[in-house]
């Protein structure tokens, strides 16, 4: 099926509780988006901020109890996902909707080998024989850049690096070439060159297959160059929405702008980062006024009593906030723009050179000093 106005995903008004003994969490609380076919939406927030439980939602993973959805609509390509029995979720789940995760250990199967849990998928999923799979899956692994991928096919999960552990996970989320690809931070744990590689794997199969992608992360210099749109979480809400370049050049919201600060200057000789003060809220006790107020520079009387509005700034472009105002002479995030502006339109595009150089060993101390100015510490 395939709805008139080319979205493969639209989240209206969702709403996920979890019910705990200090009270009710809402760890999403009424956000709405939507995604076009084969477009990539950014879901980007410090830790807690909900974007998980958003995409746990969608793929109705939210443990019950504590958890529940308490209202909204999830409509995945025409179809409710939210009113659907469970019989049809799972026929949806790795087939038309697949996920990866931070930690690849949560997808695969220690005890099990490569093989058969690349196998299991496109059995269980496509109907292929058993001769049929295994070609598949050793396809998939060489798709990955996994070298020697027939000798390794056999191989179990620890005897591969954490890496090419990462590749194996998005071999087994693409092998029945889903329509949507949902990775949740699918490069924090990796390092600098690693995490370049692997967006560069993510933005080449979207590039070949067409796939819409949902890629979330705490960090706006990773989906600088790899979205089309991004949403802002804070505390279970959108704070800001836009299409990533406008996003970058205007942004509207100090929330916004404090992540943006965050991101690091490779050209500063300062090398240390800017962190927002405080820390995110409880979201099972929210102040009745603006949940980012204690933490936010702009903050004014009202932003302590009154719920801040979503402001419509262009016709794309929303941001939560007493004050919104589209600011393209925000300083503080001069530097970013100007890499985009530069055509390093994002940070990790400088990263995955810093990665690329760092691979070439005749420049590994050039791209060790520019790291160490850009705070990258992990830059082999
Ligand atoms: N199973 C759970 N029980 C209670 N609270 C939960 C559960 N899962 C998530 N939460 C809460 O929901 C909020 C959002 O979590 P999450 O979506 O994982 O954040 P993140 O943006 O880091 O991905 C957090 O406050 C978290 O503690
Ligand atoms: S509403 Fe007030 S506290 Fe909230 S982000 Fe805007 S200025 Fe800051
Ligand atoms: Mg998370």
């Amino acid at each position: 099926m395939n709805n008139g106005d080319g979205n493969i995903l639209e989240v209206k008004d969702l709403r996920t509780y979890f019910e705990t003994e200090d009270g009710v969490v809402k760890a999403v609380d009424g956000i709405e988006f939507d995604l076009k076919r084969g477009e990539t939406l950014g879901i980007v927030g410090e830790s807690g901020s909900g974007k998980s439980v958003t995409n746990l939602s969608i793929l109705r993973l939210i443990p019950t109890p504590p958890g529940r959805i308490a209202s909204g609509e999830i409509i995945f390509d025409g179809q409710d996902i939210l009113s659907l029995p469970q019989e049809e979720i799972r026929k949806i789940r790795g087939k038309r909707i697949a996920m990866i995760f931070q930690d690849p250990m949560t997808s695969l199967n220690p005890f099990l080998r490569i093989s058969k849990q690349l196998m299991e998928l496109t059995q269980l999923h496509l109907g292929y024989s058993k001769d049929q799979a295994y070609e598949h899956a050793i396809k998939m692994l060489e798709t990955v850049g996994i070298p020697d991928a027939r000798s390794r096919v056999d191989s179990y999960p620890h005897e591969f690096s954490g890496g090419m552990r990462q590749r194996v996970m998005i071999a087994m989320a693409l092998s029945c070439e889903p329509e949507l690809l949902i990775a949740d931070e699918p490069t924090t744990a990796l390092d600098v060159t690693i995490q370049a590689q692997i967006l560069e794997l993510i933005k080449k199969l979207k590039r070949e297959t067409g796939t819409s992608v949902i890629l979330i992360t705490h960090d706006l210099g990773v989906v600088a160059g790899m979205t089309d749109h991004i949403i802002v979480m804070y505390a279970g809400k959108v704070f800001e929405q836009a299409p990533t370049r406008e996003l970058f050049k205007c942004s509207g919201n100090p929330y916004t702008k404090g992540l943006l600060r965050s991101v690091p200057d490779p050209t500063s000789e300062q090398g240390a980062l800017y962190q927002i003060p405080g820390l995110p809220p409880d979201v099972a006790h929210l102040p009745p006024g603006c949940p980012f107020e204690p933490r936010c520079e702009r903050a004014e009387d009202i932003c302590r009593k009154e719920f801040p509005p979503f402001v419509q700034l262009t016709a794309d472009h929303h941001s939560l906030c007493h004050f919104a105002v589209p600011d393209s002479r925000d300083r503080a995030a001069r530097h970013v723009r100007r890499q985009i502006s530069n055509g390093a339109v994002d940070t990790i595009v400088h990263r995955a050179r810093l990665g690329l150089m760092a691979d070439d060993g005749a420049h590994r101390s050039r791209a060790s000093h520019l790291a160490q100015k850009s705070g990258i510490r992990s830059c082999r």
